[in-house]
Formats: C-alpha cells, sequence, structure tokens
C-alpha cells in the first residue's frame, strides 16, 4: 500500500509518499522564510498555493509512483494557521477527486508522534513533542493520545523563534541558536518555569531579552537558553516516566533535531535504565511522510472523509483526536 501526504500547517508545505512497511519513497518540502519577523499566515498560504503542484509531482517521480497506485491522499486537517491549511486541503482533495481515492484527514500533532515512533521500534513510549507551536509529553491511553504535561504559554520552538529575531536573527531561530549556543560557555540566570507537569517560556523570553539589551553576549545568552529550556523539558519528561512507569521516550518535532535537547534526554533516560530515540532531522520537521505515514494508520481503520466533511480545524487538539489503531488493550495495561 501507498500513500500521499500533504502537509501545509504553518511554514512548510510538503508532500510525502510512503509505504506499509514506513519506507518513506519520497518527502518534497518547501519553506516559506519571511526575508524578516515572523511568519504571517496569508503570505505563507500564499507561497503553499504556488509550490505545492511541484512538490506533488516531485514526489511522484523521486517515489517511482504513478497516481493509479497512491491507495488514499492524506492532509493535514489541524493543528495551525487557517490560511496554510486550507491551502494544503485544497490540494489534498483536488487529488483525491482527481485520482478518484479516498481522503484522510490527519492530525498534526499526532503525525510527529506516529512518525517517531514507528521509527523507534518502541511499542509504547513516552513521548515528547517539542516543536513550534506545541510542547507536549504524550502518552497512548483507550484509543488515544494523552496529553501529561505541556505548555502554559507558547511552543518551545516558537519561543526560540521569536527570540531569535528579538536578538537580531531571521526565522527559523532554532537552528541559529543551537549554533549561537555551541560558542557560548557562562550560563546566565534566567527563569526556570516548572508547574508541575507543565512548563512556561514567556518569562524567560523577557529575561533573555533584557540580558540582551544590557549587553550580554549573544552566545552566553543562547547557550543560557537552551540549557535552562532543555532541563525544564527534561524535567517534566523525567516526571512522567516515573508516574507512568516507563522507561522510554521518543521525541518528535522540530526542536527534536536540537542535539543538546537530544542528549539531555538520553542521558536522563539512560541514568534510569530504559532508551531514547529521536527521528533524522527531515522527519522531525514538518514532512509530508509523516502525515501520510498516519493517514495509512487511519485509513487502515477506515476513518477516511467526504470532501464535504474535510473542513480544516486549526485548533484541533492532540488529544481530540482517535488513534484506535495502537492495541487498546496493551496500551490500558500500562497506564
Ligand atoms: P507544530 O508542530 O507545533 O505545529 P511547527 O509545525 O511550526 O509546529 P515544526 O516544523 O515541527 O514546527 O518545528 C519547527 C520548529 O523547530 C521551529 O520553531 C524551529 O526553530 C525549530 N527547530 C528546528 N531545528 C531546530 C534545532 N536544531 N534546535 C532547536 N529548534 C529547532
Ligand atoms: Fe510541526
Amino acid at each position: 500500500m501507498v500513500i500521499l501526504g500533504v502537509e501545509s500547517t504553518a511554514h512548510t508545505a510538503s508532500v510525502g509518499i510512503v509505504t506499509e512497511r514506513a519506507e518513506v519513497l519520497a518527502i518534497a518540502s518547501d519553506m516559506h522564510r519571511p526575508a524578516q519577523g515572523g511568519i504571517h499566515p496569508r503570505e505563507a498560504a500564499n507561497h503553499h498555493v504556488e509550490v505545492l503542484p511541484g512538490l506533488v509531482r516531485s514526489a511522484l517521480e523521486t517515489a517511482h509512483v504513478r497516481p493509479s497506485e497512491i491507495e488514499a491522499v492524506a492532509f493535514a486537517q489541524g493543528p495551525g494557521l487557517g490560511p496554510c491549511l486550507r491551502a494544503g486541503a485544497t490540494v489534498a482533495r483536488t487529488l483525491a477527486l482527481a485520482w478518484n481515492r479516498p481522503l484522510v484527514p490527519v492530525n498534526h500533532c499526532v503525525a510527529h508522534v506516529e512518525i517517531a515512533r514507528v521509527l523507534s521500534g518502541l511499542d509504547d513510549p513516552m513521548l515528547l513533542y517539542a516543536s513550534g507551536g506545541n510542547t507536549q509529553v504524550i502518552a497512548h491511553a483507550s484509543g488515544r493520545y494523552r496529553v501529561l504535561g505541556e505548555t502554559l504559554d507558547i511552543g518551545i520552538g516558537n519561543f526560540l523563534d521569536k527570540l531569535w529575531i528579538a536578538l537580531g536573527g531571521t526565522f527559523p531561530g532554532g537552528p541559529a541558536l543551537e549554533r549561537e549556543a555551541r560558542l557560548g560557555s557562562q550560563l546566565l540566570p534566567l527563569p526556570y518555569s516548572v508547574h508541575g507537569m507543565d512548563v512556561a517560556f514567556s518569562g524567560m523570553f523577557t529575561a533573555a531579552k533584557a540580558l540582551h539589551d544590557q549587553g550580554a553576549p549573544r552566545p552566553d545568552i543562547a547557550y543560557s537558553v537552551e540549557v535552562t529550556a532543555y532541563s525544564m523539558l527534561t524535567e517534566i519528561t523525567e516526571r512522567a516516566l516515573a508516574h507512568r512507569k516507563r522507561d522510554a521516550v521518543v521525541l518528535g518535532g522540530g526542536v527534536a533535531c536540537n542535539e543538546r535537547l537530544r542528549q539531555m534526554v538520553r542521558t536522563m533516560v539512560e541514568e534510569r535504565g530504559g532508551t531514547s530515540f529521536a527521528p533524522p532531522a527531515a522527519l522531525c520537521v514538518d514532512n509530508g511522510a509523516m502525515i501520510a505515514w498516519t493517514g495509512l494508520l487511519a485509513f487502515r481503520q477506515g476513518l477516511v472523509s467526504s470532501v464535504e466533511g474535510s473542513a480544516v480545524q486549526p485548533r484541533q487538539r492532540t488529544d481530540l483526536v482517535p488513534a484506535p489503531w495502537r492495541s487498546a488493550v496493551a496500551a490500558t495495561a500500562r497506564t
């Protein structure tokens, strides 16, 4: 079985093609990079409308797959920016109608988690989903993903992006901040904001910007932000492991590209005698393959949609959508 997936929730338009063995046959992506400032939803949507038809062609070519071999068309239904979501959904509906194939709506957060999980080979890990708009510690139970802890204000990636722009850089900030942090060495004081299983970043944003205004070296600010923010994520992940009596962690989402975060989580998990896994960077950031793969899991459960019922859902949370493809019995037994 071969499925095509369309991703367009935010900055990145992407088309992926995967098989039922989770082989990624193709990913064709194009990221909208504003010359300055953050993402403007309408400009990003215009970008997606322009590039998506070419990305579909390019993914089919790379995968050496004909449209007649595609069994279903999946798309990211939410969460995300309304205009961007509508751009991808329109392309997916068009393909489904033109090829006479079922349309499969997919939750973008669940897709980040599922691609990471299948690549990890771990059956029932704790999941740390750290991306632009989301920061969640997640476990599966009774037919859906449950959010055990999350950000109380902004997603960690949006925090890093916003901060990097405030420090004079351009979008995306996470990877640039990672490079800058390698040059830093002094740990500057920043608010460490963990509230039970939840975290918050806006206080750290204000404090880091104030350090910059006072003339603190940018590499030290970047280093201190990374160490502080990733310690917070590591702490809530460890708390979730302890409460749920698990020993494996899988990381997903764009911020899971970060070497320091991977290392900190790995050290914590190994000290507890467990294992951790993070996918290659191309499958951590937004990509069509994760939508295709999760679409395949949903399609096998009959979770298809009519074109009329396929409206995008900009606020669709991780824990709002069913994920019945996982063994409910095994999952409940462990939670
Ligand atoms: P969401 O999945 O919550 O909707 P998104 O789709 O906008 O958010 P992703 O594509 O999953 O986000 O991730 C993009 C984010 O990852 C950006 O904020 C970017 O700065 C961050 N990021 C990418 N690489 C790195 C890195 N090496 N270190 C830290 N952050 C990174
Ligand atoms: Fe994402």
